[in-house]
């Protein structure tokens, strides 16, 4: 079965139930739902109908979720499941059906339209804990379905009692397993936590609310919410190692192969970059496709380093970082269909990425070349200091997870609580500089705009400009006031924190530390490096790059 060939299979399945197809909801979660920055699960839009908080367009719905789960995103590419963005089939009751129906259409479903062999499928069912009962009533079930009681395991909290987060709706769940045969590993069901028993569905008994302190209440009715993920399922019916070898993700796979010139399968080190770029390609095309746009924090920031991260992979199969946008065309093709926003907001997705790539671009060339320095003097220690960690990030936008990957390859490590630490302090920094911002400094600014026409603000498009310091005044402590002829910091007003980032040219460098708004106009307060002190009032009119962070 093609890929989408199990998601429409699915989804018939259950409208023959009496379910309503539900369209996917957005990346991004209801504004109401702070408790993910994206959904991670075919639940989470319909939180509010388990909850008994808004009544549902249907009590049987069944979708094919887009999802979102960034917990291991340095793990992509290295291992034969791991994604980011995933798709998830799913059918939920909403107190209609209960444990009864949920199984027997899990068996039905496995059997008759995926095709399953009932003597590979292996069941799980939660052992119960402090105020939740074992659950034999679903095990009971399933062996009225036919599945032997030896091929029923029992599993505690960690594994089936599947909740959204730390609180909210959640309950006990049976999963589902094939076994790939003795090929795969020893036998004894999933128990073994090998690979030979797969997990390729999950029945979630959503029956309790968990508050904050732990305490878990009853939900207004007993409902259903199950997840099955479809490049798992794809893996598993077209008997394929990994999900990178299905057909959703082949062509993604075979552009890398062909904008690179390498074949995959023949080097485990171009193998992981062609899976990171199948995998982020998706991933930056849907969440770009939904409105998200690469910025420094929460989701924003999501985007951002995925980009990056396919951007500097990109670089080691000798990509262009510009040629990442192909990866967007890719995507829409193929899975346009299913989900129609990829083919309506094609031309932004490609102008979203392709902007945040070529900016990238930029400091990676920088950045590299500092890298290099780094892992030569880091050798004889075995470790990238904390203090160099954090200059490849601050000056030159380099996340850390790249700066990892380049010590791992050359058998570092990375001093990564000295790296927290500074970013600790820049944050202190940042925050006292927005106070003292708003007072003491106003006058000294209001003097130092005084001369120069005012500074043209271009940072809602550019993080990064060429331009010119128009008017500089030094001031105690190595510090500097200064202004600049056009400038993408944004000054906050009401003393809050503004926009931080560098200033770097021939006669040195400089941290803004702070921007004061002066009405229309501003003036930076910068830390003039150390190594720098020949940036002074007479570089006025000489280029200077400036880096927004
Ligand atoms: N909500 C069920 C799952 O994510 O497995």
């Amino acid at each position: 079965m093609t890929t989408a060939e199990i998601r429409e299979g699915f989804l018939r399945y259950f409208e023959r139930q009496g379910h309503l197809r539900i369209p996917s909801a957005s990346l991004v979660p209801f504004e109401d739902d702070p408790s993910v920055l994206l959904t991670i699960a075919g639940m989470q839009p319909l939180k509010s109908y388990f909850l008994g908080q808004a009544q549902p367009p249907a009590p049987r719905m069944t979708s094919s979720q887009k999802c979102f789960r960034t917990l291991d995103i340095d793990q992509v590419g290295r291992t034969a499941r791991h994604l980011t963005f995933f798709e998830m089939l799913g059918n939920f009751s909403i107190g209609d059906y209960f444990k009864d129906d949920a199984i027997r259409f899990g068996f039905e479903l496995s059997t008759e339209v995926l095709g399953f062999d009932p003597e590979q499928i292996w069941i799980t069912v939660f052992e119960g804990m402090d105020g939740v009962p074992a659950d034999d009533e679903a095990l009971e079930k399933w062996v009225e379905m036919g599945i032997p009681r030896d091929r029923i395991q029992r599993l505690g909290e960690a594994d089936n009692f599947w909740k959204a987060g730390p609180t909210g709706p959640c309950g006990p769940n049976t999963e589902l397993y094939l076994d790939r045969g003795p090929d795969f590993g020893p036998d004894g069901g999933p128990v073994t936590g090998t690979d030979r028993f797969l997990e390729y569905w999950n029945l979630v008994f959503m029956q309790y609310d968990r508050s904050a302190d732990g305490a878990l209440a009853t939900l207004p009715a007993k409902n259903i919410d199950t997840g099955a993920g479809l490049e798992r399922l794809a893996a598993i019916l077209q008997d394929k190692q990994t999900v990178f070898e299905t057909d959703g993700f082949r062509p993604l796979v075979a552009w890398a192969e062909q904008a690179s010139g390498r074949g995959y399968g023949t080097d485990a080190r171009v193998d992981r970059a062609m899976r990171v770029l199948a995998d982020h390609g998706r991933a930056m095309t849907f969440l770009a496709a939904d409105g998200v746009r690469p910025g420094n924090e929460g989701r924003d920031y999501i985007l951002r380093r995925i980009i990056r991260r396919a951007v500097s992979e990109g670089a080691y199969l000798g990509l262009e970082p510009t040629r990442l946008t192909g990866l967007v065309d890719v995507v829409a093709d193929g899975y346009g269909d299913a989900y129609p926003e990829l083919v309506a907001q094609r031309s932004e997705v490609i102008d979203t990425v392709g902007a945040e790539a070529e900016q990238f671009a930029r400091t990676l060339e920088q950045g590299t070349r500092l890298l290099e320095e780094v892992l030569d003097r880091s050798r004889s220690a075995g470790v990238i200091s904390g203090d160099d960690a954090f200059r490849l990030h601050d000056t030159f936008g380099f996340p850390l997870d790249l700066t990892r990957d380049a010590a791992e390859e050359h058998g570092l490590q990375v001093d990564e609580d000295g790296f927290d630490r500074l970013m600790g302090d820049q944050r202190d920094r940042a925050r006292a500089a927005g106070r003292k911002g708003a007072g003491v400094d106003r006058q000294a600014a209001e003097g130092v705009a005084s001369g120069s026409p005012v500074t043209q603000f271009v940072g809602y498009d550019q993080l990064e400009v060429v331009t010119t310091i128009t008017a500089m005044q030094p001031q105690d402590g190595g510090e500097a006031l200064a202004k600049l002829a056009t400038s993408p910091f944004y000054a906050e007003g009401g003393g809050q924190v503004s926009d931080h980032g560098w200033i770097t040219g021939n006669a040195g460098s400089a941290e803004v530390l702070d921007v004061i708004r002066l009405g229309d106009d501003q003036v930076l307060r910068l830390r003039v490096d150390r190594k720098s002190t020949r940036l002074n009032s007479s570089h006025a009119n000489i280029s200077y790059a400036v880096f927004c962070l």
